[in-house]
């Protein structure tokens, strides 16, 4: 059912990535039988899905969240983003990895980890990926007060996700942290899909590229296949704006976050990136690669915490002792 080339793209994901397996298409008919009706034979003459068609790929992603993740009402409106779930599983499972590098070599899970997933989105997609992967409780927040409703409706209506997820609104959109986060709150990782388009013509062109690498075709008006409202993909600036926004409001919660982290969907953005962080006086920094179909990213983390920070924080939130 896959090709080589999808089968090429899967082993790039991350060893714990659920979606690295082959597509179970029977599985993921009887979880959610409407799937039947989105599948097309592709060259080879194997059924498969259409990527190019949003409601496919929206149909593909509840049937995959339902069979993987126990997932099994996932609504939200068709004009917000539709995440492909095995690039945002990996965000996740690399997170994993960098707590579990702080951590002796184990991941620590469960509630007392929690994580602020900054833009969380009307799908709610990363809270519901690391409570279910590692049980970990999540804040997330959001400019879009709409967006807010459907991940809260999200999380009220999955038994899983219950109590794990709090939904908060971010009334002012210049602040990341500020208004969300409180000086007595500790957060052991943030996370962060940014917006990255600078304006509409450049979502528009993003997209149009898009379409032609999935279907062959040349469009001139494009339907966003990931769908996406304007706020969610357009930033005054882009994503080096949003991103340089963010470390530099980060300095202010040094000691309430253990590490910062954010998806760099541009290899350019990561000099000046960089720079900000040695301005800042990051005292660690790590990069991690990650790349889905032909698309590569990356990762990029940060802690503000000494050598000695790490250990209090370790022993008094995670209970591990140094070895
Ligand atoms: C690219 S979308 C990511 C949505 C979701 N996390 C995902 O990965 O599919 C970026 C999100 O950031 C939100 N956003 C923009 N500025 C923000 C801010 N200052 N604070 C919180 N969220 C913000 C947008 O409304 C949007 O939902």
């Amino acid at each position: 059912m896959l090709s080589k080339k999808n089968q090429q793209e899967k082993s790039r994901l991350h060893p714990r990535n659920k979606n690295r397996e082959r597509y179970d298409l029977s599985a993921l008919i009887e979880v959610n039988p409407e799937l039947k009706n989105y599948l097309k034979p592709n060259k080879h003459g194997e059924n498969s899905v259409d990527f190019s068609n949003p409601v496919a790929v929206k149909t593909l992603n509840k049937a995959l969240l339902n069979h993987y993740y126990g997932i099994k009402n996932w609504e939200f409106p068709d004009e917000n983003l539709c995440p492909p779930i095995p690039g945002r599983a990996d965000y996740i499972h690399h997170i994993a990895d960098v707590l579990r590098e702080s951590n002796f070599g184990r991941i620590p899970e469960g509630d007392k980890i929690t994580c602020f997933d900054v833009g969380m989105g009307a799908n709610c997609i990363y809270p519901i990926l690391g409570v279910t992967e590692y049980g970990w409780k999540f804040i997330g927040s959001d400019i879009d007060q709409k967006s807010i409703a459907s991940a809260q409706h999200i999380v009220n209506s999955n038994v899983s996700l219950k109590g794990k997820i709090e939904c908060r609104l971010q009334e002012n959109s210049k602040n990341i942290f500020r208004g969300i986060i409180d000086q007595k709150d500790k957060i052991d990782i943030s996370i962060c899909n940014p917006p990255f388009h600078s304006s509409a013509e450049d979502a528009q062109k993003g997209t149009r590229r898009k379409i032609k690498n999935l279907s062959g075709k040349k469009v001139k008006t494009p339907q966003l296949n990931f769908a996406g409202i304007s706020n969610e993909l357009i930033y005054e600036g882009g994503e080096f704006k949003f991103i340089t926004n963010m470390i530099t409001q980060s300095k202010e919660f040094a000691k309430n976050c253990y590490w910062f982290s954010t998806l760099v969907s541009k290899q350019s953005n990561l000099k000046g990136i960089y720079q900000l962080l040695e301005k800042f006086k990051a005292k660690q920094i790590k990069t991690i690669p990650m790349g889905t179909g032909n698309k590569s990213t990356r990762i990029v983390a940060w802690t503000f915490l000494s050598a000695e920070e790490q250990k209090e924080w370790k022993k008094t939130r995670w209970k591990t002792k140094s070895k």
